[in-house]
């Protein structure tokens, strides 16, 4: 379909706030953790240069920190959502023109580490830090200075935080600091000043921005101003498209009534570790999540599966076909080699009768190593929050987050564990 601009409206953020401009002190943006976002300015600034969104659209806060946009009028399916011109986004491949040589030689550096795939996520947080380091110079300042200072990424978190989560979801969050640490060393042949190279505090918000607002548009990794501050929902109403110019394009991809939150798909919502780890959020509406057979995690991989297939089910406590299959191979391979043997080949040669002989015969000893896990994950989950509860909420501020997790987990485990004992 083609864009119709004209459907759009420019934004009118002074008609729909009373806000005024504050005179910002000269130099970089502020990062103190107290600082309010200054939201509505930057919504000016996007309307001056030339972003547009459909009638009804506003930015709307419940607790002054998270802002996104919603409807207050009815939005076809297929209508034109925002604009925002290839002038206001990053795109790797804009940075690589732009930064050139400067910028592939950090790039080896993360080539090296065997991060070739960060590469295009790693172009971004470079513009972002060289954007941070004009302080009010740089045309994204207004935006730069919207977003928010705190963060409950896995690369904010400390080894304090990984002790009181999940071996899933502390391994998840523990990958994404080591991302970081590896950017952090890999920006250091940038052409940035001594103090940006060594402060923490801005690269680790250079890449928590980086992270949590771009989009992988087939490789290619996008931040399009405003159109980043739509939030994740495991139901959307929104769409995004970047065309090869770098403009940025969203549409209703349902009609939308008014009132209605504008949300787009962050990634694969049936299990919310991956989404908590990478962008800090819990999503409560994911119907299921990894049943932690951490411990498992090779006889996973031999069947071909994933973490993705190994799911409890949080509505009714139901329990993926795949665990069964996994806690089986388990089970087989240390008490009967060859019993696991034909098991393993029943699996991968998608033989569904001998597969299901196998289950019958040996479903006590399935039921009972399942039932251990699930009982001993459920100890674990009371542990670990009692660990987190006695930490300090002024220097460990992701707590309450944690806990929102670790008892998300239980829910599902005491429903799945009611299930198990009854079958
Ligand atoms: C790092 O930058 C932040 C934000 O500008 C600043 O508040 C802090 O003092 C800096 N830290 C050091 C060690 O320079
Ligand atoms: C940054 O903001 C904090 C909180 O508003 C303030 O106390 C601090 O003085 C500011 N720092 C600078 C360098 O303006």
């Amino acid at each position: 379909m083609k864009f119709n601009a004209l459907l759009l409206v420019g934004i009118s953020a002074k008609s729909t706030h009373s806000f005024s401009y504050r005179a910002l002190p000269a130099g970089t943006v502020n990062l103190s953790s107290s600082v309010e976002r200054d939201v509505y300015t930057m919504a000016d600034w996007a309307a001056g240069y030339g972003v547009q969104q459909a009638e009804g659209v506003q930015l709307t806060s419940y607790d002054g920190r998270d802002y996104f946009p919603m409807t207050q009028s009815y939005i076809p399916a297929g209508s034109p959502v925002m604009y925002v011109p290839s002038d206001l986004t990053f795109t790797s491949s804009k940075s690589m023109r732009e930064f050139g040589a400067s910028l592939s030689q950090c790039e080896n550096q993360l080539i090296q580490a065997n991060l070739q795939d960060k590469v295009p996520l790693f172009r971004i947080f470079f513009k972002i830090v060289a954007e941070y380091e004009k302080g009010e110079e740089s045309p994204w300042y207004p935006w730069l200075n919207s977003l928010p200072r705190i963060y409950n990424t896995g690369a904010s978190m400390s080894y304090a935080c990984f002790d009181c989560l999940p071996p899933y979801a502390a391994y998840l969050a523990l990958s994404e600091r080591q991302n970081f640490v590896n950017f952090q060393k890999a920006i250091r042949n940038g052409p940035f000043s001594e103090e940006i190279l060594k402060n923490v505090t801005v690269l680790k918000w250079a890449y928590n921005v980086a992270l949590t607002r771009s989009i992988d548009m087939g490789g290619e990794r996008v931040i399009a101003p405003l159109a980043d501050m739509f939030n994740h929902g495991a139901e959307t109403e929104v769409e995004i498209s970047v065309d090869g110019n770098g403009d940025c394009y969203a549409y209703a991809s349902v009609d939308i009534p008014a009132g209605s939150p504008l949300r787009v798909s962050y990634g694969d919502p049936t299990d919310p570790t991956p989404l908590f780890a990478k962008y800090g959020f819990l999503d409560e509406s994911s119907p299921g999540t990894f049943c932690k057979l951490m411990h498992m995690r090779s006889e996973m991989e031999a069947l071909g599966y994933t973490f993705a297939n190994l799911l409890f089910y949080q509505e009714n406590g139901g329990i993926s076909p795949e665990v069964f299959d996994v806690v089986l191979y388990h089970v087989l391979l240390e008490s009967d080699g060859g019993a696991a043997d034909g098991f393993y080949r029943a699996v991968v040669g998608g033989d569904e009768n001998t597969k299901a002989q196998y289950h019958d015969q040996y479903w006590p000893y399935t039921k009972e190593e399942l039932q251990k896990h699930v009982d001993g994950t459920l100890r674990d989950l009371d542990r670990w929050s009692t660990k987190a509860n006695s930490y300090d909420l002024n220097t460990h501020p992701r707590v309450p987050l944690i806990l929102q997790h670790n008892a998300f987990v239980k829910e599902t485990f005491l429903r799945v564990k009611a299930n198990l004992d009854m079958m």
